[in-house]
């Protein structure tokens, strides 16, 4: 913008007034008199984007809906699964090929979490994850994508989602790490954008004179990212017309799966808009969302949502009526992408109750809550779901696919994971004909085995592999 036509401090102070009166949030100004210029600049910034009318329904909301699912939870059915031992799979599997190959796919990853469950001081992309080198999560995406770029020949760029709360540190890390060879222009960063917390009677909170009190605004918010930093656009300039989505905490992740981006394009249970890989959950405890059908449409039930009643239901052999477990790994058209984010309304918003540190307005100073005082609201990208014309869901293995890092310790931790990738590498080793050393038949292989994806990405692979040991002993360690 010209110097002369910017508007001056004091008009855009009047505009963005009014504007807060109209949402009943003008004492989000209360100490603007007190600032100086620079303190009202980012105060001013923050207000002009904070995005009011799509949370004009979370403003007026009553205290009550705090913790509720926007979804009303009756008549749940479960969803129909597309299993690969019913399918043509060298059909879909050569489909999907050809489009990694003619530059159609790219991989998204959302990274933007805090990682507190494990305790990490740093983006969790950064977490050690493997089981003998100790690589970063974001090393084992790296390699997976390097070694699908160098097996179909397609370019597959990365989308990699942070929040304005890793944003810096991420980027860092990468360079330090010369992007692991998949080159600067590869890897592609996008900040996801941040909502305000609100009071229990829905009042933006402050957390400082001049700053509102934000959080990153869910996973959900990538679909708004994508579309605001022009990556949508940079997407379809590139001719890359689908992506393969997943999240940085499950290092078995298949970054790229031809048989899954096939059936995305071609099954006759998908659109083509949205499709997902669902694992068996593994009791009605489990930590995931679950795939049903609501009201004729598909749609994903937060673990926390689901009623103990229905994650308990089983059917008569005893197997788990909803047990269609989300492993967060889809398939989106970038078109549908683009439709949600035009459509302006963005993903409903999850809420909760939550303990936020924020400005005392008539003392000015900052009160320290002791018991939840604040709503915090993020949107899931699985909210997605039901917005498709139909959506595929399709079940994979878990023992192949899905090993998440998200506790420091007990399930789904580093020491299960790094065992999971390891029983994977075994697995595929015995199919190419190595003994292994197992307690017995069938029980956990004494032998610890690290697996670059840069070395194989599937068994079939692995067997052209030329240095494989033979004599593997009890309790050795092996890298490949
Ligand atoms: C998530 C899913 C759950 C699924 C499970 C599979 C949600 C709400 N639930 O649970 O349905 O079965 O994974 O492992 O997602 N993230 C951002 N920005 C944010 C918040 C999160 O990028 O603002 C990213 C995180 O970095 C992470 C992913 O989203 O990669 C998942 O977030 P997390 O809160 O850990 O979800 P889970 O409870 O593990």
């Amino acid at each position: 913008m010209n110097h002369t036509t910017m508007p001056s401090l004091q008009e855009r102070y009047r505009k963005t007034k009014e504007r807060l009166e109209a949402f009943g949030q003008s004492h989000i100004l209360t100490f603007w008199e007190s600032l100086d210029d620079s303190r009202r600049e980012n105060l001013l910034a923050q207000c002009e984007t904070l995005p009011l009318e799509l949370l004009k329904r979370e403003i007026a909301a009553s205290p009550e809906t705090n913790t509720k699912s926007p979804f009303s939870i009756v008549d749940i059915q479960p969803v129909s699964i597309v299993r690969s031992h019913l399918l043509d799979t060298a059909k879909y599997l050569a489909l999907g090929e050809k489009m990694i190959s003619s530059g159609r796919v790219a991989c998204c990853t959302v990274a933007g979490g805090q990682g507190t469950r494990l305790g990490w001081n740093g983006p969790k992309g950064t977490f050690p994850a493997t089981p003998l080198l100790q690589k970063p999560l974001f090393q084992v995406f790296a390699e997976s994508i390097l070694a699908a770029r160098r097996r179909w020949h397609g370019n597959i760029p990365w989308y990699l989602m942070t929040s304005p709360l890793n944003h810096q540190a991420t980027q860092d890390f990468f360079r330090e790490h010369n992007w692991f060879e998949l080159g600067e222009k590869t890897v592609r960063f996008f900040a996801q954008g941040t909502l305000p917390s609100l009071s229990l009677d829905g009042k933006i909170l402050l957390a400082s004179h001049d700053s509102i009190a934000l959080n990153p605004d869910g996973h959900g918010g990538a679909i708004r990212a994508l579309a605001a930093s022009g990556s949508l656009a940079e997407m379809q300039r590139e001719g890359v017309d689908t992506l393969s989505y997943f999240q940085v905490d499950n290092p078995l992740v298949k970054a790229v799966d031809p048989l899954f981006l096939g059936l995305h394009t071609a099954h006759p249970e998908s659109s083509s808009e949205v499709s997902s890989k669902v694992v068996a959950k593994r009791d009605p405890s489990e930590k995931v969302g679950v795939f049903c059908r609501l009201h004729n449409r598909t749609v994903v039930l937060e673990y926390s949502d689901l009623p103990a009643h229905l994650a308990e239901a089983t059917h008569h052999d005893g197997g788990l009526i909803h047990s269609a477990g989300s492993i967060a790994i889809h398939a989106f058209s970038r078109d549908f992408l683009q439709r949600i984010a035009d459509d302006g309304h963005g993903l409903p918003l999850h809420r909760a109750l939550k303990k936020v540190a924020s400005i005392d307005l008539s003392s000015g100073i900052v009160i320290e809550p002791t018991s939840p005082n604040a709503i915090k609201m993020e949107a899931f990208i699985f909210d997605a779901v039901p917005i498709a014309r139909q959506s595929m869901v399709f079940e994979t293995r878990r023992d192949e696919e899905f090993a998440p890092i998200k506790n420091a310790d007990g399930e789904d931790s580093a020491a299960t994971s790094q065992r999971a990738q390891s029983e994977r590498a075994a697995r595929w080793m015995e199919s190419c004909g190595i003994k292994l050393p197992r307690d017995e038949e069938g029980g956990e292989c004494s032998a610890t085995i690290e697996l670059s994806p840069l070395t194989a990405l599937d068994a079939a692979e692995l067997a052209q592999c030329a240095n494989l040991p033979h004599n593997v002993a009890i309790g050795a360690k092996i890298v490949l």
